[in-house]
């Protein structure tokens, strides 16, 4: 096993209580789908139990009536250390969550740094810390459909950090963590055929030791996926991917959130790295 990840232990949650579908802002997404809430509730508590079991904290955000999108803590901003940068999301269903991230975050003791005016940019979903091979920490940072072009320009400029832009190209994998999962050092899970040519060249010359998906183990949510330690918590785990993960030392837990694909999320999304430091 080389060097486990220096983050991951800590992540902020928001419970399902007001999860449904009541827009569609990705194709996932069917407003004529009905929520089972009792069973998404279900599957949220199980993710938690599992993180926990693995040796992560959780903290709580407070669901809010009238935000279903808040369970995906992504999406809330990206974090190094004690600075804050909320996101700015493409779609005005999911703008009022910002006050609320940013209300948590303040209460919470961190800093809050905005992205420049008009940029938007869609926080961890979109934001994924690695380490490049002499050993600096890079954001890889996903763009298209949701997060804008230049905000790569903008992150790096905020926060002070390389940024590595990859353009999503597949509207199904609108958010970099469905299409890249850390797993330490050297290695992560990876969906080129999700990028453009130059992200998936870039990617290749960031990763050392890949572990490549095709995009449609991708769209089973695969690499939408989270690591504690040596333990890869995932909503699916294909047996080749598993084998793959345990020959490199990593233990698999799969935990079912069906529920929450009906709007385009899995058990990364579900969640918000606090631990994260850049700089
Ligand atoms: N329904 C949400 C949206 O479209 C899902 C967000 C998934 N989050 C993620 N980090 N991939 O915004």
């Amino acid at each position: 096993m080389s060097d486990t990840l220096a983050w991951g232990r800590r992540y902020l949650m928001c419970p399902p209580d007001f999860f449904t579908i009541a827009y569609e802002i990705n194709p996932w997404m069917h407003a004529d789908v009905t929520v089972d809430r009792d069973l998404a509730a279900l599957q949220w508590h199980t993710l938690r139990h599992a993180l926990r079991t693995a040796g992560a904290a959780i903290e709580v955000l407070d669901p809010v009536d009238g935000l279903p999108d808040l369970v995906f803590t992504a999406n809330a901003g990206v974090v190094d250390g004690r600075r804050f940068v909320p996101s700015r999301f493409r779609n005005p269903e999911r703008a009022s969550e910002t006050p609320i991230d940013c209300a948590w975050f303040e209460r919470h003791g961190y800093e809050l740094h905005p992205m420049l005016p008009g940029v938007v940019h869609e926080g961890a979903g979109d934001a994924l810390p690695f380490t490049d091979r002499s050993g600096t920490p890079v954001l890889v940072s996903g763009y298209r459909t949701r997060s804008d072009v230049q905000s790569h320009v903008s992150l790096s400029r905020v926060l002070g950090v390389p940024v590595r832009p990859v353009e999503l190209v597949d509207r199904r994998l609108y958010h970099l963590d469905l299409t890249f999962c850390p797993l330490d050092k050297r290695r992560a899970i990876v969906v080129p055929g999700a990028w453009d040519r130059y992200g998936a060249r870039m990617m290749d010359e960031l990763v050392p030791e890949p572990l490549e998906l095709s995009v449609d183990e991708a769209l089973g949510f695969v690499a939408n996926s989270l690591v504690v330690g040596s333990v890869v918590v995932m909503p699916h785990c294909p047996p080749r991917v598993g084998w793959q993960l345990e020959r490199w030392g990593f233990t698999a837990v799969e935990v079912d959130v069906s529920e929450f694909h009906k709007a385009g999320g899995a058990c990364r999304c579900l969640t918000l790295a606090l631990d994260v430091r850049l700089t």
